[in-house]
């Protein structure tokens, strides 16, 4: 048996499960994989290709070989597109609402979902945190921790915004908050793997905790995990 631990964050935008995935991965030394890039990535191949969401063989085409991979150059997590870094061009609002309507075909939604089981279950080291929308559900139901964070609309979208305005972004608040609601609506309202909670998912609202109270919750539970396995009950 593995000794590795598998640990899913699943929540909407704005909750938290970016910046938390990358703390409680460091603070493990183990792998983080955020897999709302890789449907960020497509949706940057399909525009630059002229692919309407809609097109599914040709959808289905473009992800046959999509070389996406993930690179860690100090403390800066990238991701690439071939050979090109495109961290930062598929952070914009266009890319968010893109990749919600891309990850809503069923044909992305394979091609990714293999992708994430092997690059979750063949990396190397201890354990692997994997972020986004239906880790705990369907990419590694049989994760032994999984998250389930949230946080109200307004807080997401104050996040969100001050997010996009760190990168340089020219958005107003009241349009962010807008388009956080309306991206959760559909990824909890698609057909294809929804966002929802897995019933074993241990749910934290970050509403009005820090980032720090969040991960001390987190770590508490890991290690927990962590104890049953080396017993040999996780
Ligand atoms: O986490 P994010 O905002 O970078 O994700 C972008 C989009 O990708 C999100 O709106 C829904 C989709 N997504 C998904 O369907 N399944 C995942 N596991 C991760 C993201």
């Amino acid at each position: 048996m593995s000794d590795k631990i598998i640990v899913a964050i699943d929540g909407p935008s704005g909750s938290g499960k970016s910046t938390l995935s990358k703390m409680l991965a460091r603070r493990l030394d183990f792998i983080n994989i955020d897999t709302g890039a890789m449907y960020r990535t497509v949706a940057l191949a399909a525009a630059r290709a002229g692919i309407d969401p809609e097109d599914h063989a040709a959808l289905e085409q473009l992800c046959a070989n999509l070389p996406i991979s993930f690179k860690r150059v100090g403390v800066k997590e990238q991701v690439w597109l071939g050979d090109e870094d495109v961290s930062d061009a598929i952070r914009t609002p266009e890319m968010s609402l893109l990749s919600s309507a891309v990850s809503a075909s069923p044909v992305v939604r394979k091609a990714m979902l293999a992708l994430q089981r092997h690059m979750g279950g063949n990396r190397c080291g201890s354990g692997v945190v994997l972020e986004g929308r239906d880790i705990g559900t369907e990419v590694f139901p049989n994760a032994q921790v999984k998250f389930y964070l949230c946080a109200n609309d307004a807080e997401r979208g104050r996040r969100r915004y001050a997010q996009l305005r760190q990168n340089g972004q020219d958005v107003s608040l009241e349009q962010t908050v807008a388009e956080v609601i309306e991206r959760d609506h559909a990824d909890k309202n698609r057909k294809h793997a929804p966002l929802k909670q897995a019933q074993d998912a241990i749910v934290i609202d970050s509403t009005a905790l820090d980032t720090n109270a969040v991960l001390e919750q987190m770590l508490h539970y890991v290690h927990l995990a962590q104890g049953k396995k080396a017993k040999g009950e996780g």
